[in-house]
Formats: C-alpha cells, sequence, structure tokens
C-alpha cells in the first residue's frame, strides 16, 4: 500500500494524466486540496472512497490521516494542483512519510504555467529571442524569497518569467521589470488556465499593473512576461531545416549517423567540430 502523490493538473478536469486517474480510481482514500483542485476530479474516486480536502488540515493532520490508511491497509491518492515539483508542499509530506517508513510513489502533472502558455498559444522559447523559462514568484506572507532570487535578478538575464503568487502585487512586478525589460515588452495575466472561467488579458510591462487591477479578483493568475510572447518575426528551428543533418533524418553525402546506425555518431573529421 502506498500514498500516492498526483499532479491534478492547471484546473481542467482533463488535464490530469491517465497515471493520475488509474491511480485515483484504485486508491480507497483521497486527499485533495479543496481550493485549487477541481472536484470534478473526485468523480474518478471508487465507489465509498474517503474524500477528504486537506485546505482545513495542518501538516501534521494530513500525516496522521495517511499513517492511518497505511495501517488499514489502504492506498492513498495525495492531489495537488498543477505539478508537484512547484510550490506543492510535497518536500514536507515526503519527508515525514519516508521517517515513517511508509512508501509513496509520484506522478507528475501539467503545470500551471503550462496552461497559461497553451492559453496564449505561446511557445515561449524561439529561436534567436529567448531560450529560457524562470518559473518564479515574489516573496509572501509565509515565504520570503532566499538571497540572489528576488525578482530584479531574474530580470536581468531577459528570459521570459512566469511569474506566480504575485498578481497582487502587480504594480511592485511593474516597477521591478521596467528598467530590464522595457514598458514596450509584451507580457499576459491569465487568471485560472483552463478552468472554465479562465480568464486572459495580453498586455505589455508598461500597463501590467493596470491590467491586473481591472481583472478579476482571483489570485489564482499568472503574468508571463517576454519578448516571444505574440511574437511573429523568429527565425525558423534548426532542427526542422531540411538540409539539417540530424539522428533521425541523415542528410549529406557523409550524415553523423547513417540509416540503421542511428545510436552510433561518426566521428566527425578532424578540425571540424560539432
Ligand atoms: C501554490 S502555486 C501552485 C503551482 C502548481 N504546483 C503548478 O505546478 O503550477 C499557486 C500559483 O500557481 C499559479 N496557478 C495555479 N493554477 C493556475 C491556473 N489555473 N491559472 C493561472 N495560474 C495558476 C498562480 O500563480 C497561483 O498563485
Amino acid at each position: 500500500m502506498s500514498i500516492h502523490f498526483i499532479g491534478a493538473g492547471p484546473g481542467a478536469a482533463d488535464l490530469i494524466t491517465v497515471r493520475g486517474r488509474d491511480l485515483l480510481a484504485k486508491s480507497p482514500v483521497c486527499l485533495y486540496a479543496g481550493s485549487l483542485v477541481p472536484t470534478e476530479l473526485l468523480a474518478h474516486c471508487p465507489a465509498g472512497a474517503e474524500r477528504i480536502d486537506t485546505a482545513p488540515l495542518s501538516l501534521e493532520e494530513i500525516i496522521a490521516t495517511m499513517v492511518r490508511a497505511h495501517a488499514e491497509g489502504k492506498d492513498v491518492a495525495r492531489l495537488h494542483s498543477g505539478d508537484l515539483s512547484i510550490w506543492s508542499a510535497m518536500g514536507e509530506q515526503l519527508r515525514a512519510l519516508k521517517s515513517l517508513s511508509i512508501p509513496y510513489t509520484v506522478t507528475p502533472g501539467v503545470p500551471a504555467f503550462s496552461a497559461t502558455a497553451a492559453a496564449l498559444e505561446a511557445e515561449l522559447t524561439l529561436p534567436g529571442l529567448c531560450q529560457s523559462v524562470v518559473l518564479t514568484r515574489t516573496s509572501g506572507r509565509a515565504t520570503s524569497m532566499p538571497a540572489g532570487e528576488d525578482l530584479a535578478a531574474f530580470a536581468a538575464t531577459g528570459a521570459v518569467l512566469a511569474i506566480h503568487l504575485s498578481v497582487h502585487v502587480a504594480p511592485q512586478v511593474q516597477a521591478t521589470l521596467l528598467p530590464h525589460y522595457g514598458a514596450d515588452c509584451p507580457a499576459a495575466i491569465v487568471w485560472r488556465a483552463s478552468w472554465p472561467d479562465e480568464h486572459l488579458v495580453r498586455t505589455t510591462v508598461g500597463e501590467l499593473a493596470q491590467t491586473a487591477a481591472q481583472g478579476p479578483l482571483q489570485r489564482s493568475a499568472l503574468i508571463l512576461v517576454g519578448r516571444t510572447l505574440g511574437q511573429e518575426d523568429f527565425g525558423h528551428s534548426r532542427l526542422y531545416a531540411d538540409d539539417y543533418d540530424r539522428r533521425y533524418r541523415p542528410r549529406g553525402s557523409a550524415p553523423r549517423f547513417p540509416f540503421g546506425q542511428e545510436d552510433t555518431p561518426v566521428a566527425p573529421p578532424e578540425g571540424t567540430g560539432v
């Protein structure tokens, strides 16, 4: 019997993975973060399953529920919004389970930044424009940013920024970003990406605060900033260029990976580099 940590996805009930749904369907106990996980997902629980909203519980109470279910020989599905690798509070639960020798599994989910980019129909990394995306946040009441991780430091890189947990401090975000990105740099705010009441506004860094002030009062929103947003003027990726010699599409008279030998690159002639 295990505790199955499952990324529930950003909101739409059909954005959970097939593996996550199947684990949910076989677990007689489900713990879910009611504030962010769509309740439609609970329809996948088996008949008679115990469904517990963890929003009002402390960490100790959550672990006690897991310990009790484990002692009863029951699998537990533990749902968290989005993916588990960012701002999920999974780490402290895994640490407690490890110390109690209770087994667990981890199943990833679709993170909010992916759902936000999908809502914007955006590829965030475009050839020649930007090749990095920073997933970050600003300091909150419960969490301050470690030294060196302030927004200005990331803004200085010019990367696309996916700024979580910060729509309520949009004026500060705007002021921090302006000197690095300029007022005309494209930005967007997406509230509740993939939920039925998703709300999306394309804006600029110079108008970020005003856009946030005019949006829904919902805090479940993500700010995206970067030169690739809404950009049409960029080069093609070399990957699909017709003359680009690659592992699964050899080209030229001396391909690096001849047909049938995709796993064995031919050493490039001396001095040509790779
Ligand atoms: C506690 S973090 C959870 C992040 C989650 N683990 C993930 O993988 O995206 C909550 C923040 O994620 C963002 N977020 C979560 N769901 C969202 C959604 N559907 N649309 C927009 N932003 C969302 C918001 O910035 C929100 O304040």
